[in-house]
């Protein structure tokens, strides 16, 4: 079978996040009347509208014998052409940090906490007695209507968390549940110290960093861990982290969300991936995460679901922080999937910019899970792109709300549209 090509033309704003010298638009890299070709799944050329139409007009005038081989390795197989009628089109977004394997709900703690009540790590446990009551194909059923939602959202990676099971046995069916939509799976046994184990966490912890790791590794390519008042101490995290280290598995974190605690500085110490929250940092935090390869997750869907005040990303990227935007979706701190909203939230509460925003939930993401496939569109890159309704990336932010993604795609199929 010969190769099967698809041109994207007439893009009035193809945002590749391939920044160069005669693109505007900084990290966005933007190239103005646009084409993209993409050929078996990957992007293979990108460039002016102009010159894809030329090439497949007039194949005849080709100049030199380089354009020649050029032609007949990628445009001899056009097959479809896509007009985008001069609207904008992004990279598929890279949600880095959901915890979507769970039953149930917590609809009415979110009431009570738009009522005044403060948000708890401990809401966690409610959620993990209902997702041990519920079967694998409940989940899986769950599980399949959040991954349409958050396509239908542009979104065309996503990491899941376990972490509402809690048990071997439960933590165990939670990242293979979690395997079967993504290969961004991260253990997170240790999420909170459950019921049973109420006056011994450092035995929870034994637990986690024994029978569970062993069960959950083969299944998951990340190990987390919630450091947090409420949750675990650095100690109990720094085993947890170290053990899953020693699996295999790449560092991330849960830190310093619900007050300053010592998260972000384990973090860097163990060159995790990323660490998510960075809510409440000192300047030392900071500094540490300057000067390292951890990138800096925001999720504005909490601070807007637990009424908190919002995380200072204008700090971060002013000081060099790596920073990446998440929906964090659960059903306790954050119930949305949808990564513009957060977008829109970034730039209206926590000083970004729409190119910045765009970019961390992009490219930003990609680093956060330290992919180079994903989060950009460029020759080589997986071809997850999303045609937005609107002629630029910032009407994201400047139409809050809105559904503007028309049409999504996934290694070069349509997995959401027309
Ligand atoms: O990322 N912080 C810890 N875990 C989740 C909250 C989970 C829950 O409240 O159920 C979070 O916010
Ligand atoms: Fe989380």
């Amino acid at each position: 079978m010969g190769r099967v090509s698809m041109l994207i033309t007439n893009i009035g704003e193809l945002v590749t996040n391939e920044p160069a010298p005669d693109r505007e638009g900084g990290p966005l890299g933007l190239v103005r009347d646009a084409a993209v070709l993409i050929e078996d799944g990957r992007i293979a050329w990108v460039g002016p509208s102009t010159h894809a139409t030329e090439r497949l007009a007039r194949p005849g005038e080709r100049r030199d014998r380089q354009e020649a081989d050029e032609y007949r390795a990628h445009w001899n197989d056009v097959v479809d052409v896509v007009d985008a009628g001069g609207r904008a089109v992004i990279p598929g977004f890279v949600d880095s940090h959901t915890h979507l394997v769970f039953g149930g709900d917590r609809a009415e703690e979110f009431a009570a906490r738009m009522a005044g009540r403060r948000y708890e790590a401990g809401g966690i446990r409610s959620t993990v007695a209902a997702t041990r009551a519920a079967t694998d194909d409940e989940l899986r059923t769950r599980l399949a209507g959040f991954v349409a939602e958050l396509h239908s959202q542009g979104t065309t990676t996503f990491e899941v968390k376990s972490g509402y099971g809690l048990s071997v046995a439960d933590e165990a069916r939670l990242v293979r549940l979690a395997r079967e939509v993504t290969d961004e799976v991260t253990f997170l046994g240790a999420h909170v110290v459950p019921t049973e184990f109420a006056d011994a966490s450092d035995d929870y912890v034994d637990l986690v960093v024994g029978d569970m790791l062993a069960a959950c590794a083969p299944h998951a390519r990340w190990i987390d861990a919630f450091c947090e008042r409420g949750a675990f101490t650095a100690e109990q995290s720094r085993r947890v982290l170290e053990a899953g280290a020693a699996a295999g598995l790449g560092i991330r974190v849960h830190g310093n969300q619900l007050g300053e605690g010592d998260g972000v500085r384990l973090a860097v110490e163990l060159g995790a991936a990323s660490v998510d929250h960075c809510t409440f940092l000192g300047d030392a935090d900071v500094a540490a995460l300057a000067a390292s390869d951890t990138v800096a997750t925001l999720l504005p869907g909490v601070e807007f679901s637990t009424r908190q005040p919002y995380p200072d990303a204008r700090r971060l990227i002013d000081a060099g922080v790596t920073v990446a935007l998440a929906s964090d979706c659960n059903p306790g701190s954050s119930f949305t999937s949808s990564m513009p909203f957060c977008i829109a939230v970034a730039v209206r509460d926590m000083g970004m910019t729409p190119a910045e925003a765009v970019w961390a939930s992009t490219a930003g993401g990609a680093a956060a899970l330290r992919r180079t496939d994903v989060g950009a569109i460029r020759p080589g890159a997986r071809a997850d792109l999303v045609l937005l309704d609107a002629p630029s990336h910032v009407h994201l932010v400047y139409r809050p709300g809105v559904p503007l993604v028309a049409r999504v795609w996934k290694d070069g199929a349509i997995i959401s549209g027309r």
